[in-house]
């Protein structure tokens, strides 16, 4: 029995060893797993983690000297902050729930601010604005009011586009949408018998091809023009008025309101030219010059091509483009109003784009904030959608660069330029409709 026990001690011994050799590992692993588990080695993590940039140096490009993040944006600029706070709100990530239960752009917060005051001035900005009451009085206008884009249409035009079950089959190639104020008669008219003409155009390549106009105006505070302008409406049908105050801090309200007006009257358009009435456009050279027939983007094979046509906008595009800080211009934007670059945007004096991207731009506006310089606010639009403005040289938002004008057929190499008076629109468009035969193969600038 003894000897027996003996044999299986040895047995037991022989097999556990190597066990016995782990156990203090074990004890120690085991051990050291509690201790991390329980307080952590990894440094608590602040809440808005900001990583650090590099300095200059000799070795390296030019980099960010304290951070990546562009934390100080956010602060101390009324317009970033607001942005800011729409974005988090929005921002399905940071709050599913709340996206779910609002439709875009209509934050409770908002909506209370709106039935609260309407659309009256909001003064109490001014607590927010520390400078306020040092800044211009057309950024004053638009710090108080910038709250509010819902005003009533005084003049809507019902036959621009045709209604009913041919909507579609007649709606316009080109529908032109062009910024002016009441008491610009004469640059109207000389639009309406030059290259605003409505109608059946013929392009330069010589296909007809439907256009149709509007005016965007608001309100002129010059009540015996304002009769006019009735007048003007009864005769023409192409005016559509606002309830605001015609500003030039507030003509980005012209392109919210506008998207909005097309999208319910004249949806099937199929490009939109939006300029000042200032400007020259050689409309026929632009109607060739629109990309042929929306493709829907579906192949047979079932993989889809993203369309074209959802990103289609066309201008004089301006880069990197930095605010202007001197007191006392008109595009005048103080640093506590926005801080930062304002994206790629196409000149406002005219910019084309596709319809269904004007529809993409009606739903994306309502989560940016308005800006108060309008070709801006397109910019500020189009990056939220990912869509890059495609530059062309033959527009003109500049004029002429210098002796270009003086060449021969200068005039017939351009899409657009500004700025030209009524009387220049005559005679461009004369010049330009009947061309010499030494002109008539002219080619767009390039
Ligand atoms: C927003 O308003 C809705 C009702 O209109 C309410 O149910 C919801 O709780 C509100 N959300 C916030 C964040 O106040
Ligand atoms: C800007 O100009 C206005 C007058 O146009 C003046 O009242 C104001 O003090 C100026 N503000 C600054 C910050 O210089
Ligand atoms: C824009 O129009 C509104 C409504 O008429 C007005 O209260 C506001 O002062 C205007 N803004 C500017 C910058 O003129
Ligand atoms: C589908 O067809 C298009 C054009 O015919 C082609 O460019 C694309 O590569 C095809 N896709 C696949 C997945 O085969």
């Amino acid at each position: 029995m003894a000897s027996c026990l003996c044999r299986y001690r040895w047995r037991f011994l022989f097999f556990c060893w190597p066990c016995i050799l782990l156990l203090p590992i074990y004890i120690y692993v085991s051990l050291s797993l509690t201790y991390v588990m329980k307080h952590g080695t990894h440094p608590v993590l602040p809440i808005h983690f900001i990583a650090s940039g590099i300095k200059l140096s000799r070795d390296l490009a030019p980099h960010p000297e304290e951070s990546f993040w562009r934390n100080e944006l956010n602060s101390g600029a009324i317009w970033n902050i607001i942005q800011y706070m729409t974005d988090s709100q929005q921002n399905p990530i940071l709050n599913p729930r709340h996206l779910a239960a609002n439709p875009p752009g209509v934050s409770n917060k908002t909506k209370r601010r709106r039935s609260r005051n309407g659309c009256s001035p909001d003064y109490e900005i001014n607590q927010i604005m520390p400078d306020f009451l040092t800044l211009p009085k057309q950024m004053k206008d638009f710090v108080t009011s910038m709250h509010c884009r819902d005003y009533p249409l005084i003049i809507d035009p019902l036959d621009v586009c045709d209604r009913g079950p041919l909507a579609k089959s007649r709606a316009p190639t080109l529908l032109l949408a062009i910024k002016t104020q009441t008491a610009d008669f004469v640059n109207r008219e000389a639009i309406r018998e030059t290259w605003g003409r409505s109608g059946r155009i013929k392009s330069r390549g010589g296909r007809q091809r439907l256009v149709r106009r509007v005016f965007l105006l608001g309100k002129s505070k010059d009540l015996r023009i304002e009769e006019k302008l009735q007048l003007e409406s009864d005769k023409y049908g192409d005016i559509l008025q606002w309830e605001f105050i015609d500003t030039f801090f507030n003509l980005t309200l012209k392109d919210v309101l506008f998207w909005d007006w097309f999208s319910r009257r004249c949806p099937h358009a199929r490009f939109i030219f939006k300029g000042d009435d200032d400007v020259f456009v050689r409309t026929p050279a632009l109607l060739d010059y629109l990309p042929a027939k929306e493709t829907n983007g579906s192949f047979s094979n079932g993989s889809r091509q993203p369309n074209k046509m959802e990103t289609f906008v066309l201008g004089d595009v301006i880069h990197r483009a930095m605010p202007i800080r001197s007191n006392g211009t008109k595009y005048y934007i103080p640093q506590s109003f926005f801080k930062g670059v304002y994206p790629s945007y196409p000149g406002g004096g005219g910019v084309v784009y596709s319809s269904s991207l004007a529809h993409r731009l009606l739903e994306v506006s309502q989560r940016v904030h308005l800006f108060p310089i309008d070709d801006v606010y397109l910019g500020m639009c189009l990056q939220r959608l990912g869509v890059y403005p495609i530059h062309h040289p033959a527009f003109l938002t500049f004029d002429f660069p210098k002796d270009k004008i003086k060449e021969p057929c200068a005039y017939h190499t351009i899409l657009l330029v500004h700025k030209r008076s009524p009387a220049e629109m005559f005679q461009l468009w004369t010049e330009t409709s009947t061309p010499s035969s030494e002109c008539r193969n002219a080619k767009l600038r390039v």
